[in-house]
This record gives structure tokens, sequence and C-alpha cells, in this order.
């Protein structure tokens, strides 16, 4: 980078973008004096020129003309804050190409471009900083990178969609529908008009792949991650877990070894799990997955709640680390693109960033483990017709496929409370022990088709 001052174009200028002009502006001289030089704000890049902007910002940087912004010759850093995959992955390939740094915060460009983004970045010799991506304002990107780089990850349990621990707080807490929770969510600015991304566990598919890429060295697309979202949780779910000691969030997990599903598991036992199949020959492989889980109301992440993200990593030097913030909104997430800025500032980025090769063809020789292969304890919900002969059809199916019952619970309901129903089917919670996800599934498939089953059968992995 030639010169003293950093020269920066922001292509995006909508909430992060806002909030990235505003900190560069309002705190030059704190963000001088990290950097141990200025990072001057050039360029500041919007579809449409006659929005109002936070005035702090010169009109006369304000432009629609990206081409003409990255081809600056004393542009250094091309900030990328456009999001999606179109433009925003031409910004970032031809900011490369004119040889300048990016800094971005595009979860999804990351996740099903990094291979090409990265190989581009090293063919041009320049750097791509991520901090924003995952978890909005908490470090977890540089902690994973640079302050854990001493271990190997052995797993990761995060939350990291905002809205759903919101929507699933609020049903925990004041017994909200699943509806009415994502009305709030929406009304607050927590969830989009469409929340389907969040919802449906894709947004943190998108992240655990980042996370995946970075601990494990694997490149695994987010549409192939294991994916449940929180859409089929009940009132009643919520209910049921907690008289079983246990609170429902979603979760984005990666764990190595072992195949099972258990938070001891992954801090006593999965590590060496991974050990022992290197050493009889084997790859080593890591489970990914997003979905419900049932946690115990005593686990860490059982306490995170409304829109806050948290992400605990296990290592195998450093033991358990937990981080957590907020993973969201316009001064979280434009304090960790600043941070990036800085790092570049200083130099430090582009070493990491040469030493870390991600997304190359260097991996760790981590396969991702078939989700079927996959081993948990299992809560499943049945509303079942209340007569004789039932509970031994459903206990032999799952015999069948060798999956022993922990405990069942047959809940009696009176009418209006969560589970009555109109047809006489009351619900039934049944716990699992370990089982594989395959032949839970087949099991599942099987007792859906009992006539006696009155509605598709609800279930969610156990943390435990
Ligand atoms: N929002 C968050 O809390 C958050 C958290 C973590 C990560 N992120 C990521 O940060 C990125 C930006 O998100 P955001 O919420 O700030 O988005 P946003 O508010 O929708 O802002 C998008 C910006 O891009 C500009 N833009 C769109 N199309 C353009 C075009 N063709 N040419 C030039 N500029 C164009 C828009 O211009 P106009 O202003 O003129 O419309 C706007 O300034 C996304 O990748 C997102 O996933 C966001």
């Amino acid at each position: 980078m030639s010169g003293d001052t950093i020269n920066i174009a922001l292509v995006g200028c909508g909430t992060v973008g806002g909030g990235v002009a505003h900190v560069l502006l309002a705190h030059a001289d704190r963000v001088t004096q990290r950097a141990g030089r200025p990072l001057a704000l050039r360029r500041v890049v919007v579809r449409d020129h006659a929005k109002l902007r936070d005035p702090i910002i010169p009109r006369d940087i304000i432009s629609t003309d990206i081409a003409d912004a990255i081809h600056d010759p004393n542009v250094h850093i091309v900030v990328e804050l456009v999001g999606g995959l179109g433009i925003a992955k031409k910004v970032v390939l031809d900011a490369l190409a004119a040889g300048k740094h990016v800094v971005t915060a595009n979860k999804s460009l990351l996740a099903d471009a990094g291979a090409e983004v990265f190989e581009a970045a090293r063919r041009a010799e320049r750097t791509v900083c991520f901090e924003a991506a995952v978890a909005g304002g908490v470090p977890v990107i540089r902690a994973l990178g640079e302050s854990l780089a001493a271990n190997q990850v052995t797993a990761i349990q995060a939350i990291l969609n905002g809205t759903s621990n919101f929507i699933l707080t609020a049903m925990a807490e004041r017994g909200m529908s699943y509806a009415a929770a994502l009305a709030e969510a929406q009304r607050l600015g927590y969830a989009e008009a469409d929340p389907t991304l969040d919802v449906d566990g894709s947004d943190a598919a998108h992240k655990l792949a980042i996370l995946a890429q970075i601990s494990f060295g694997v490149a695994a697309r987010p549409h192939e991650i294991a994916r449940q979202g929180i859409d089929t949780i009940d009132a009643m779910d919520i209910r049921f877990a907690y008289e079983l000691g246990y609170t429902i969030k979603l979760l984005a997990e990666a764990w190595t070894g072992g195949h099972s599903h258990s938070t001891n598991g992954a801090k006593l036992s999965r590590g060496g799990a991974a050990n022992a199949a290197h050493a009889n020959g084997g790859p080593p492989t890591v489970a990914l997955h997003v979905a419900p889980v049932l946690l115990r109301h005593t686990d860490l992440l059982a306490q995170v709640r409304g829109a806050y993200n948290a992400v605990l990593v296990y290592g195998d030097i450093v033991g358990e680390t937990l981080y957590q913030g907020p993973g969201a909104g316009q001064m979280p997430t434009a304090s960790s693109v600043v941070a990036d800025l800085i790092d570049l500032g200083v130099g430090r980025a582009q070493r990491t960033f040469a030493a870390a090769k991600l997304w190359s063809h260097e991996g760790r020789g981590f396969t991702v483990e078939p989700p079927e292969r996959v081993r948990s304890r299992f809560y499943l919900r049945l509303q079942v017709a209340d007569r004789p002969g039932v509970l031994a059809d459903i206990t032999r199916i799952l015999a069948d496929e060798e999956i022993s019952i922990s405990s069942l619970v047959q809940h009696e309901t009176e009418e209006g409370e969560p589970g009555a129903s109109a047809t006489g089917a009351v619900p039934l919670v049944i716990v699992t022990h370990y089982a594989s996800t395959g032949k839970f599934r087949k099991a599942l498939e099987r007792i859906n088709a009992l006539s006696t089953t009155a509605a598709p059968a609800v279930f969610f992995s156990m943390g435990d």
C-alpha cells in the first residue's frame, strides 16, 4: 500500500455502510491512532443518489458509479456492503483485479463463492477481510483465525441468527405462539418482511459454512449443510421441553470425530475420536448442521436471550471458549468492518490472510460426515389417537430401528390448553437414547404413516 494515508471506497451505504462511514468520519482520530496512519473515506457509491444520507458524509464523495470508484488509482481498499451475490460479487472480483484489498460483510458471497473470491485475491496478491460476515459485532473470525491458532477446533456450537433467537426467547419467556413472536420480531425490526432465510436456518448455514472453512478447512456449500428451521416449533414444544429441563435454541453446530451430538462429548471425547480416526488411517470427519436443539437450562447457550449471537468454540489446547454479543445491527457490524480496515492499515491482515490459505487446496484433511450417520438423542412429539395399542405400534417401530427410549410422556390436555385437539388426539413426547439420524428418519417415516398419528411428527435434536 503506497503513501501514508489509506484511501477507502465504500460501495453500499445502507444500514452497515452508513455505520462504517459514520465511524470513519466521526472517530477519525481514534481510527488513525489504532491504524498507525489515517484511513480516509474517499468515495461512497450508492444506487440512489437522491436518498437522504448521514450529513457527516460530504455530498461530493457520493456517486452511483461503481467502476469509477473501484478503478480510482488513489483508492487502496474497497469495502463491499451491497449484499447478495450479483453486483456484490462483481464489485469484489473487480476490486481485487484492480489491485485493491477488499473488506466485506457478505456471508452469502463467501459461503457460495469463497473459493473463487479467495483464489482471485491470491492471484492479485491482495487480501479479503470479513469479520462482519459472521455474528456481526462478535469478533469470532479473528478468534478462530488468530487467537486460537494454536488449536485444532474440535467443536463449535453457535447461535448465529438473532431473529430466530429473538422468536424462541419470546416463545419461552412470554408464552407467545410462533406466529405472534415472529410478528413482534418484524414490528421491532429484528425480522425482514420475508423472514424465510432467518427462520429456516439458511442464514445460519451460510455462517456455519464460513466457520467450518476456517476451523476445519472444509468447503461445505450452505445447501449441503443439513438444516432444520424453527418454523415447526409449537408453543407446546417449548413447554414440554421446559418441563423436561431443556430450552430450545436454533444452533449451528460442527463437531469432529465420534459422530455423537453432545456438549460433553465435544469437550471430552470428540477431539480424541478424530485423532483415533487419524491413527487408524481414516480421514477425520466433521459433522455440520443447523437445527433446533434442546439444551439444558444451565447450558451457557441456553441463557443467550433475545437477538444476541453467541459462539462456543472447543479447542484441543484451550478447552471451551465463548464469544457473545450483538450479531447484527448498524453499529455492531460497522465495528467489525472498521476493525478489518484498521488491521489492513496496520498491515496485520495481509500477513494473516497469506498464512491462513482459506478456501485453497490446502485443506486440513477433514471430510464432512454424511448427515444420516450423525448420532444424536432426539425429542419426538406426536399427536396420537388416545386409544389402546397406539403406543405399542410406535415403540415397536423405534425398536425395529434400534432406537431405545429414554423417557416417554403422554400429556393430558384440557380444552384450550396447548396440545388439546378437537379430534381427541393427545400429544405424546418421546426422548430417545443415541441413534443415527438415518435410522431415526426411517422410523419417523413409518410412524407418520400410522393411521393413529394425527399429524406429522415433530422432532428436534437433544444437546446432551
Ligand atoms: N444489516 C445488518 O445488520 C448486517 C449484519 C451483518 C452483515 N450484514 C451484511 O452487510 C451487507 C449490507 O447489508 P445492509 O443491511 O447494510 O444492506 P442495505 O441497508 O440494503 O444497503 C445496501 C446498500 O447497497 C447499495 N446498493 C444496492 N444496489 C446497488 C447498486 N446497484 N449500485 C450501487 N449501490 C447499490 C444501496 O444503495 P441505496 O442506499 O441507494 O439504496 C445501499 O446503500 C450485506 O451483505 C449483509 O448481509 C448486514
